[in-house]
């Protein structure tokens, strides 16, 4: 066997910071990433949730901290990372994952409604990435974002989540570009529809969505957050050490197109002119 081959996705001793890690995907990722052993960080604005997830974390054998802190806010972000740095060490795994929807038609949608939603998906990412630099570990660390189907499908009540997440697609992209000589891989993930989470109750709530969400997703099933934290430890592991700036589908093949034709059909009713 030549000395560089991989034998396996052991996480020991890394440090993982997730904003957004206290529910639903991102919190599976960081239990996942707990599991191979990682040291976690999560970053949410919930105290509450905050001390939860690291009371959790903590019974799988590993060091975990974590900070109250709304991405929006650059300064309190990055004395999040600040802190998390200085109590678990360089960040070798950075991951962006918090984000807000609601369906609504665009004429239905405030002006503030729309940046709520770019502000906590698109600028909360540049901020957990451009705060979260300078606690890397350079060169060897890796940037994770999480994206959505909505990214590369115009997707009707989705205005805002589409603008967003395009722009964390574009930011993922840029700055692969711009800390590749650092020794700084960025890539992003897109989840399909995940059993169980905030978002997809948000999006699908009735049974009979459900079904339509299900009988458009290519492979016939929602996903798991461990489809998706699969593909972070893969992102995250020196098995992907020559992959920056991709944009991976972790999604049973959504974004053939079942997600945007899906997600007509469900938002139809609330597609409505706003009265007056
Ligand atoms: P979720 O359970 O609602 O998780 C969102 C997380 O972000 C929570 O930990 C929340 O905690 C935190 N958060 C929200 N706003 C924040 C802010 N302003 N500052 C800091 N933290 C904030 O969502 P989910 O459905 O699992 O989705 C997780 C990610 O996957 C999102 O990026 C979403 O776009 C993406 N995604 C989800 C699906 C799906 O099927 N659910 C599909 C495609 C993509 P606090 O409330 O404590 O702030
Ligand atoms: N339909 C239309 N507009 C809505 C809305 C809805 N369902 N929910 C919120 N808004 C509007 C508000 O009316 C407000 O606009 P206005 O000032 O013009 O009235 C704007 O959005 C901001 O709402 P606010 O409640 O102040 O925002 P917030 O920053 O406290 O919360 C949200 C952010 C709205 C995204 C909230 O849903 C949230 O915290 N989400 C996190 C969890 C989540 O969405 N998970 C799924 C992830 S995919």
């Amino acid at each position: 066997m030549s000395s560089d081959f991989i034998e396996t996705l052991d996480l020991r001793g890394k440090v993982v910071f997730v904003a957004g890690g206290t529910s639903g995907i991102n919190l599976g990722i960081a239990e996942d990433f707990a599991r191979a052993g990682a040291n976690i960080a999560v970053q949410s604005r919930s105290q509450d949730k905050v001390d939860a997830t690291v009371a959790d974390l903590k019974e799988f054998g590993v060091a975990a901290f974590g900070a109250a802190a709304d991405v929006r806010d650059y300064a309190a972000t990055e004395e999040a990372l600040a802190t998390a740095a200085d109590a678990l060490g360089p960040i070798d795994v950075l991951i962006s994952g918090a984000a807000g929807n609601f369906p609504v038609a665009a004429l239905n949608m405030s002006a503030n409604a729309f940046k709520s939603v770019v502000d906590i998906d698109l600028l909360g990412t540049f901020n957990v990435l451009r705060a979260g630099y300078q606690f890397l570990r350079r060169p060897g660390a890796s940037v994770i974002n999480i994206s959505a189907p909505q990214s590369e499908l115009p997707t009707i009540t989705q205005a805002h989540v589409c603008a967003a997440k395009a722009g964390v697609d574009m930011l993922t992209r840029t700055l692969a570009l711009e800390w590749g000589p650092s020794g700084v891989r960025v890539n992003a993930v897109i989840p399909g529809p995940i059993d169980g989470t905030e978002g997809m109750t948000r999006l699908a709530p009735t049974d009979e969505a459900r079904e339509l969400v299900t009988s458009s997703v290519p492979l016939r099933r929602y996903g798991t957050p461990r489809d998706v934290a699969n593909v972070c430890r893969f992102l995250a592991s020196p098995l992907a050490s020559y992959v920056t700036g991709v944009v991976l589908p972790a999604d049973g093949g959504w974004v053939l197109g079942g997600a945007a034709q899906t997600m007509g059909v469900i938002g139809a009713p609330l597609m409505e002119p706003k009265q007056g």
